[in-house]
């Protein structure tokens, strides 16, 4: 059985200015963890910073744009010698769509949503490896249900979303033996602003959402076990075994969740 996540261990996280890695960050905090905070809006990462120093948590600032490869190189490098190790490292930021292929006018948008919601993963992963081999550390990577299905109107995001799944669960395989754990978690909807963020059309989703601080337990909870997965809500977990057994009905539920917007 592992240890938990604990009081002064070091974690990196992405996206942590607003929704998910917010919550994640506050959590963390809480029980005294020092995080480094990457995103690129350096005003809300320092009130993100704020409010895990008030929690009781230490935190740093790196202003980053994980599209790039350098600008991750240097988030790493500067939260390692800021606070000498690395713990774990949470991949989670992240840009999604909501329009129909053929409405794409500018394929510069797919590129962009494989720059943040993949590569930015890889070059974070890359970079922070060598640290956490030397605390048999953890990384955890947000995926989404729509890593695990077709979904309509999110073509390049599920692809990303995807190649998060197929990216991590190939090394999860390299380092057995490491003591690094490789967490991929799967959330379905959950209420906050990256739908208002999307490229293309802005549906504000319904109150069924799950919170922010509901999927942050998650991910840390699994993180704290060094479990391989998490798959969020109950129409995730049944989607997972009708793909194997009516795959076409998983393409209707996903149809039908994206028209009702849940
Ligand atoms: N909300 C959902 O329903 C849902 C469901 C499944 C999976 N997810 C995944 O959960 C993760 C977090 O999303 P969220 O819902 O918490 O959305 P959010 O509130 O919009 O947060 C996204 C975070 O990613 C950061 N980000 C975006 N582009 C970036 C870039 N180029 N470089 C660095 N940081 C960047 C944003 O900060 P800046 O804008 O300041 O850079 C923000 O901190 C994403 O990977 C998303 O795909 C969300």
């Amino acid at each position: 059985m592992s240890a938990p996540l604990a009081a002064r261990d070091v974690v990196l996280v992405t996206g942590a200015s607003s929704g998910i890695g917010e919550a994640i960050a506050r959590r963390l905090a809480a029980r005294g963890c020092r995080l480094a905070l990457a995103a690129r809006s350096a005003p809300e990462l320092e009130r993100v910073a704020a409010a895990c120093r008030a929690a009781g948590g230490e935190a740093a600032t790196f202003p980053t744009d994980v599209a790039e490869e350098a600008p991750c190189r240097a988030f790493v490098a500067g939260a390692a010698a800021r606070y000498g190790r690395i713990d774990a490292l949470v991949n989670n930021a992240g840009i999604s769509m909501e329009l129909r292929f053929e409405e794409i006018a500018d394929l510069a948008l797919v590129e962009r949503i494989m720059r943040v919601n993949f590569l930015g993963a890889v070059y974070c992963t890359h970079a922070a490896l060598p640290h956490l081999r030397a605390t048999r550390g953890r990384i955890a990577a947000v995926s989404s249900l729509t890593g695990l299905s077709g979904v309509p109107t999110r073509t390049a995001y599920a692809a990303s979303k995807h190649a998060v799944r197929g990216f991590f669960d190939s090394l999860r395989i390299e380092l057995a033996g490491s003591g690094v754990s490789v967490t991929v978690v799967y959330p379905g909807f959950v209420a906050t602003d990256i739908a208002a963020r999307s490229y293309g059309t802005r549906h504000v989703h319904d109150a069924h959402a799950m919170s922010a601080d509901a999927c942050a337990r998650q991910v840390v909870d699994a993180m704290d076990r060094r479990k391989r997965e998490v798959v969020m809500t109950a129409r995730g977990k049944l989607g997972r075994w009708l793909m194997l057994l009516a795959p076409a009905l998983v393409d209707r539920i996903a149809a039908r969740a994206i028209a009702r917007g849940r």
